[in-house]
């Protein structure tokens, strides 16, 4: 067999469609095939894995058409970007073949007709939009919702891009372009319907619970899933955690669900709307969950030290081996709310009482210099007394080329609660209203 069959399985001429146009799709194109008997089917598709042509929508082997009259032979398709004549099958797979009484003879070819539907996304993107576009960075998935950020020059292409990811994506409904327009103090976005249904309400699963909730109005990052499940590894049943600013529910409810005590708060209405939903809605024990919508100075300085007080005074109780939890996620300002420990109780009679081992998980962004030395002294910058406190960091994720999400966790101390400070013998000594002014 000596025609040239070299063929690349993708589109051809449409670079530069702006409206979806699928029968430009159709081509027909030579591939290589093999007849083999039906019986032996099963024995030779595996020797030729590795040439098998694949294409969405497409079997491999089919039966054959007209083949000679009687016999039940199948078509097996071989690709032709990586074979050309019989000889390009490597003489071990060859020899393989030969076991089963396929041989040259057996080796032909056959037109087929390749449709919108043999191709995948990234080659409809690849081979109609201009040259050298990488359309699919930040392209991400929440729920039904495809979420791009897309280019300027790709404006005339938006409708053709999101029908292709609708009708390519199973899972999705609704394709937006999320604009800069980003709320500051709530952390959503707003975003343009490119294609679909004009509905935001996804559903998602994390660490094994179910969050329903609006994305136009909340914050949800699909990227933060492995970092939740982190900290949910460190919560044993019957600890307990504050999370200062809990959105729609990820540290919370898996964590409630894990028989944890939880205090969730968050200043968006929409976020603890939904928070409540979820709550309801993965069935948590409600004995175990208390939700807030306050700022988080206020969810700290009143439902925290409540509950501190209260454990002091022995008005709650708590295990021996109970970790207390705090969870921060605004990395752009929690490092700024953990003044609001400094001091937080004035009542020294309490001090003797305060044997609780609380753990802060603070997250902070760190753009330029050393990540874990800047992460660690913007949390000492905020805290009074870091004498002898262990504090640890680590890096959760690169956010943009030169910007880092790191977590400072470190050990709530009782002279960071009561406002006290460190006497070193070569101190000056200490101030006795330290701080008692942060108080509101
Ligand atoms: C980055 S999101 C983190 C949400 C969630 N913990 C997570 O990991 O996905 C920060 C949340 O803090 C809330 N927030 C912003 N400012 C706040 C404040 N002053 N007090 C309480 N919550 C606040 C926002 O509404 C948002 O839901
Ligand atoms: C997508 O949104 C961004 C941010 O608002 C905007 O700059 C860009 O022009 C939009 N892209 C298109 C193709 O409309
Ligand atoms: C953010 O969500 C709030 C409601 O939670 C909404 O009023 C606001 O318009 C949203 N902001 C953006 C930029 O979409
Ligand atoms: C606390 O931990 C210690 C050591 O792991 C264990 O012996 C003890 O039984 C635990 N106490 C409770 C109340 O779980």
């Amino acid at each position: 067999m000596t025609t040239k069959l070299s063929v690349a399985l993708i589109p051809v001429g449409v670079r530069g469609m702006k409206v979806l146009d699928r029968q430009k799709f159709l081509r027909n194109v030579i591939v290589p095939i093999l007849k083999v008997s039906e019986e032996k089917v099963s024995n030779i598709t595996p020797i030729c894995k590795n040439y098998l042509l694949k294409l969405e929508n497409f079997k491999p082997v089919q039966s054959l058409h007209g083949d000679i009259e009687g016999s039940n032979r199948k078509c097996i398709h071989l690709n032709p970007e990586k074979i050309n004549r019989w000889k390009d099958i490597t003489e071990e797979d060859r020899q393989s073949l030969k076991k089963y009484d396929v041989t040259e003879e057996n080796f032909d070819s056959k037109e087929i007709q390749l449709t919108y539907e043999n191709f995948k996304y990234d080659v409809i993107f690849k081979t109609v939009l201009p040259e050298n576009e990488d359309i699919v960075s930040g392209f991400s998935q929440i729920g039904h919702i495809i979420h791009l950020n897309l280019r300027d020059h790709l404006l005339d292409y938006k409708p053709l891009i999101g029908q292709v990811l609708l009708d390519k994506i199973k899972t999705c409904r609704t394709v937006v372009n999320k604009s800069n327009i980003i709320d500051n103090t709530y952390r959503n976005f707003s975003m343009e319907v490119i294609a679909g249904e004009e509905d935001f309400v996804v559903t998602v699963k994390e660490n094994r619970c179910n969050f329903q909730f609006d994305f136009s109005k909340v914050y949800w990052n699909p990227r933060l899933g492995k970092e939740h499940e982190r900290i949910l590894q460190f919560l044993k049943p019957g600890d307990v955690l504050f999370d200062v600013f809990c959105g729609v529910g990820p540290f919370a409810i898996p964590a409630a669900k894990h028989k944890c005590k939880v205090f969730a708060n968050d200043l968006n209405p929409d976020s603890f709307t939904w928070l409540n939903h979820n709550a309801k809605q993965n069935k948590v024990d409600m004995s175990l969950f208390n939700s807030y919508n306050l700022d988080g100075k206020d969810f700290i300085c009143t439902v925290f030290k409540d509950y501190i007080v209260k454990l002091c005074q022995g008005k709650e109780e708590l295990n021996e081996n109970t970790t207390i939890h705090i969870t921060m996620n605004l990395p752009a300002m929690a490092v700024e709310f953990l003044k609001y420990f400094n001091g937080l109780i004035n009542d020294q009679s309490l001090v003797d009482k305060y044997n609780f081992k609380i753990l802060v998980h603070v997250y902070c962004f760190v753009v330029g210099g050393d990540p874990y030395n800047v992460a660690e002294q913007s949390v000492k910058g905020n805290i009074v007394d870091t004498y002898g406190i262990h504090i640890s960091v680590f890096h959760v994720r690169n956010v943009s080329p030169k910007k880092e999400m790191m977590r400072v966790t470190f050990k709530l101390t009782r002279n960071i609660i009561f406002g006290l400070k460190t006497e070193l013998e070569f101190d000056e000594p200490p101030s006795k209203k330290l701080c008692v002014e942060e108080k509101m």
